[in-house]
């Protein structure tokens, strides 16, 4: 009687456990972003946040000034064209082509220090938002690769 009750319970949690790994597995899908991917953390992004929009889009001077602060600040990393390098994964992908500018914004702002990509908080706002304006071009073919 009692043996049956214990094997009962045990089969019930290992029940809810399933459940609980299939719900995280569905949620983390919608956002199209494996759970185990480099740019998952563009899916963990506030929403509020995500939804912000680069108050420079329509600046024709900040994808140029975002190119110089790139060249400064991220190549060393991810590549003089952004295409990936030893220490950061390329930002031509379409994980990160896909994210919203809000979603980039924040993600320089707080960085994945854990994971190697610094904070970029002390670059004033609008060159945060220049390195957006930036990394949203590579998306654009008419933007020439550097030799
Ligand atoms: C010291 C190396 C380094 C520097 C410098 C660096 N990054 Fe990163 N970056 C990384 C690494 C490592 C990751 C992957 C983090 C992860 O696994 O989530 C990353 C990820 C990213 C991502 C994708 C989001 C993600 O976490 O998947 C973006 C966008 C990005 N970096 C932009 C920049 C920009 C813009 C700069 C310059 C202001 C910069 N990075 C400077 C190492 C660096």
């Amino acid at each position: 009687m009692i043996r049956s009750a214990i094997v009962g319970g045990a089969a019930l949690l290992l029940a809810a456990w399933l459940v609980g790994i299939v719900a995280a597995q569905t949620n983390s899908s919608e956002a199209h972003i494996p759970p185990k991917s480099v740019y998952a953390e563009l899916a963990k992004v506030p929403a509020k946040a995500a939804g912000r929009h680069n108050p420079l889009e329509a600046d024709p001077e900040a994808v140029a000034a975002g190119t110089k602060l790139f060249e400064q600040h991220c190549a060393e990393c991810h590549g003089a064209n952004a295409e990936g390098g030893k220490k950061g994964p390329s930002l031509r992908a379409d994980e990160v082509q896909q994210a919203t500018p809000g979603t980039l914004f924040w993600l320089l702002t707080n960085g994945v220090v854990r994971k190697g990509m610094p904070v970029w908080s002390r670059l004033p706002e609008p060159q945060r938002w220049q390195l957006v304006s930036y990394i949203k071009s590579l998306g654009n073919s008419q933007t020439p690769l550097k030799q």
